[in-house]
């Protein structure tokens, strides 16, 4: 009713589709009257609703189901719902403040809840040096403290030969066990965490520190440090040091869990964040090439237009993120209109001109005609519901919801197709054992 009130026309789109580029795989249907050939399910109605307002739609939105073949964790399940909206004629401005207006009215009209200020905004590459994250849970404090410059020369060789060093201070921790130190260590040496170690510094009831490299700095070099992290008596200091991409994801696994164990992430408290200035691209070493970090309809900023091509890995994004409590609800971009920049950006993601016509064709055409400056973006129906609700998975908020390994073990889904069916479909299986 808020959409309505906002005059956004609901439009349904059809769910057997020709292939999107979301990111994921696309779930396939054979077509028996085209033997050979399928359909994709989409991945999002993301180049439906460009269509929509190339045709003069001025605002849309759907309640819609989407696929995407892709590992499945507590927040993702295969099919899943998503509150899709487009507009025309807007700017980023515009979209933020609609939808921001949406989730405040959804957080009153659900939870009672009223925010009278504007939402937390902050760049991406502030996200990832401050917290390590493109979604950070801002719930809590213990932001990032970079250190690497009081750490030199020492003969400490772990911070000297590491690219990043730096820390978060947890307020009242001093009294942290030998004990409580190893988990926290073990924690963080994990395989999927990967650091390699973890200093830690306490400050006492006096303010002195006690530190587990006290054999390379001195009272005064550790009382420096504390003054960068503003650290006072009874505070301590974990510290983490290596290559800086890798040590700052390891961070914010750390102050995720210094959070929860200090209690800090309750669950009937929100923390709003939009995260904006997406970069464009994102560079895949397995490949060696760039891909879209949103889809490839998402504009660059106007002022980095210049660096496509010299700087490609440098340009932003005129693309966004709602982060709640450390989750992605919801995100878009304002698209590309001009097709000239459209097909600069195909060219840079790798496609030939034949290709991007081939998968795109029907989009490009249609910009030839005009299309109107436009952007929208996406909520995830299951993500706001589970948050609104306190779930800890989205299964929870849904009905017949998929395993891990993508099964509905009630309805044995996958399941083998009877060779007749198979046959109709013109389709032979090649089973891998
Ligand atoms: P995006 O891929 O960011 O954007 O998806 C939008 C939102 O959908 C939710 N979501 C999921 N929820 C559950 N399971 C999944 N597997 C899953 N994947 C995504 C998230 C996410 O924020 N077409 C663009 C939107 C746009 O640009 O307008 C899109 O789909 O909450």
């Amino acid at each position: 009713c808020y959409l309505d009130e906002l005059n956004f026309l609901e439009v349904e789109t059809p769910v057997l589709i020709k292939s999107t580029p979301e990111g994921a795989r696309d779930f396939v249907v054979p077509s028996r009257m085209n033997p050979g050939e399928f359909y994709a399910l989409p991945q999002s109605p993301q180049t439906l609703k460009q269509l929509l307002m190339v045709s003069g739609f001025d605002r849309y939105f759907q309640i819609v189901k989407c696929f995407r073949d892709e590992d499945l964790r507590a927040d993702r399940q295969p099919e899943f719902t998503q509150i899709d909206c487009e507009m025309s004629f807007v700017e980023q401005e515009d979209v933020l403040n609609i939808f921001e207006g949406m989730i405040k009215h959804l957080f009153k009209k659900i939870r009672g809840i009223e925010f009278n200020e504007p939402f937390l905004r902050m760049t991406w590459a502030d996200a990832m040096k401050y917290y390590g994250s493109d979604k950070p849970d801002m719930r809590f404090g213990m932001k990032f403290v970079e250190m690497k410059d009081l750490t030199e020369g020492h003969n400490f060789v772990v911070f000297d030969s590491a690219e990043y060093v730096g820390g978060i201070c947890a307020e009242g921790c001093a009294t942290y066990t030998r004990k409580q130190l190893d988990e926290l260590t073990e924690f963080v040496k994990r395989p999927q965490i990967g650091a390699k170690g973890l200093v830690y510094v306490r400050f006492d009831e006096n303010g002195t520190p006690k530190s587990s490299v006290d054999k390379f700095y001195s009272a005064d070099d550790l009382k420096k440090w504390g003054e960068r992290f503003g650290a006072k008596p009874g505070d301590l200091l974990l510290i983490l040091a290596g290559p800086a991409m890798k040590t700052r994801k390891a961070l914010c696994e750390l102050r995720l869990e210094m959070g929860s164990r200090l209690g800090l992430r309750d669950k009937d408290t929100f923390a709003p964040l939009w995260v904006i200035d997406f970069p464009l691209f994102e560079w895949d070493e397995e490949t060696q090439r760039f891909y879209a970090m949103h889809h490839p309809f998402t504009s660059p900023k106007a002022e980095d237009i210049p660096l496509l091509d010299s700087d490609t890995g440098a340009v932003r994004a005129n693309a966004y993120d709602m982060v709640i409590n450390g989750v992605e609800l919801g995100g878009g971009s304002i698209r590309i209109h001009d097709s000239e920049l459209q097909d600069h950006m195909f060219r840079l993601l790798g496609f030939t001109e034949e290709q991007a016509l081939d998968q795109f064709g029907f989009l490009i055409n249609a910009f030839k005609y005009g299309a109107p400056p436009h952007g929208g973006l996406a909520f995830g129906l299951d993500r706001l519901v589970s948050m609104f609700a306190g779930l800890d998975s989205i299964r929870d908020c849904i009905a017949f919801p998929k395993n891990n390994s993508g099964r509905d073990v009630m309805l044995n889904a996958p399941s083998v197709l009877a060779e007749s069916q198979l046959e109709e479909l013109c389709i032979k299986v090649n089973p891998k054992n």
